[in-house]
């Protein structure tokens, strides 16, 4: 699925990935402190930014220069960090915005709402209205509704009631039970290590540590990220 190969990438002038590589996995945890370039990792890997070195693959199709769109045809979707949602628009209209040009919209639209209850009761709400929780629900529904075969998240708990983190955590488990691949930046070590296949820990923008995941891997990964 997505690798990738030894990747430099940044703003402008200024380098934040040095040298990164990032296994295929079914669950791929990036984890690290604030600042490490997870966010930079994650926009790279949909085609935001441009690698100035190395390359990003997608089935082993070199995707590097491609746009963001394209990534989606080929069965990306991207979850940025933050909740966002059109607040303004209903819950079914935030969801009707990305199923609107498909064939089967309806039926990918209700696929999401029986798969978040809170969706589905409050889908006539202004999104702005939803809980933090509920606005990532409703982000992540929308990403699903592209019929993703990978799902990029970006911490998708962060600053959300401990209930919903739960939730959440249990539908990204459930995800790579339906066979969709998850590139996943979190800050809960222990569940994303849980989850995940494989991890890499970002440091200053270099990758620092990898491996397998397993709970196993927690303790190893907390010491190393203690430092
Ligand atoms: N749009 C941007 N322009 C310039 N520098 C940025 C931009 N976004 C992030 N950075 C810098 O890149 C580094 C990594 O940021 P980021 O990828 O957001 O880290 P993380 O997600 O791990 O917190 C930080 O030093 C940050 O200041
Ligand atoms: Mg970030």
């Amino acid at each position: 699925m997505l690798e990738l190969t030894d990747v430099e990438a940044g703003y402008g002038r200024t380098r934040v990935l040095h040298g990164v590589t990032v296994p295929a996995g079914k669950v791929v945890a990036v984890l690290g402190h604030n600042g490490a370039g997870k966010t930079t990792l994650l926009r790279l890997a949909i085609g935001l930014i441009k690698p100035a070195k190395g390359r990003v693959l997608f089935d082993g199709e070199d995707v590097s220069s491609l746009p963001p769109n394209k990534r989606v045809a080929r069965g990306m979707a991207y979850v940025p960090q933050g909740q966002q949602s059109f607040g303004q628009l209903t819950t079914l209209e935030n969801l009707q915005l990305v199923a609107g040009g498909r064939r089967r919209g309806r039926a990918l639209i209700d696929a999401q709402l029986a798969r978040f209850p809170a969706l589905e009761k409050f889908a006539a709400r202004k999104a702005g209205l939803l809980s933090g929780g509920q606005r990532q629900q409703l982000a992540i529904a929308r990403a699903l509704i592209t019929e993703p075969r990978l799902l990029i998240l970006d911490e998708p708990t962060e600053g959300i009631q401990p209930t919903i983190v739960a939730e959440i955590e249990q539908t990204i488990v459930q995800l790579a039970g339906e066979g969709i691949h998850v590139l996943l930046v979190e800050q809960h070590i222990g569940f994303a290590l849980e989850a995940a296949e494989r991890y890499v820990v970002l440091a200053s923008g270099f990758v620092t540590q990898n491996g397998e995941g397993g709970s196993a891997a927690a303790a190893t990964v907390r010491a190393a990220m203690a430092i």
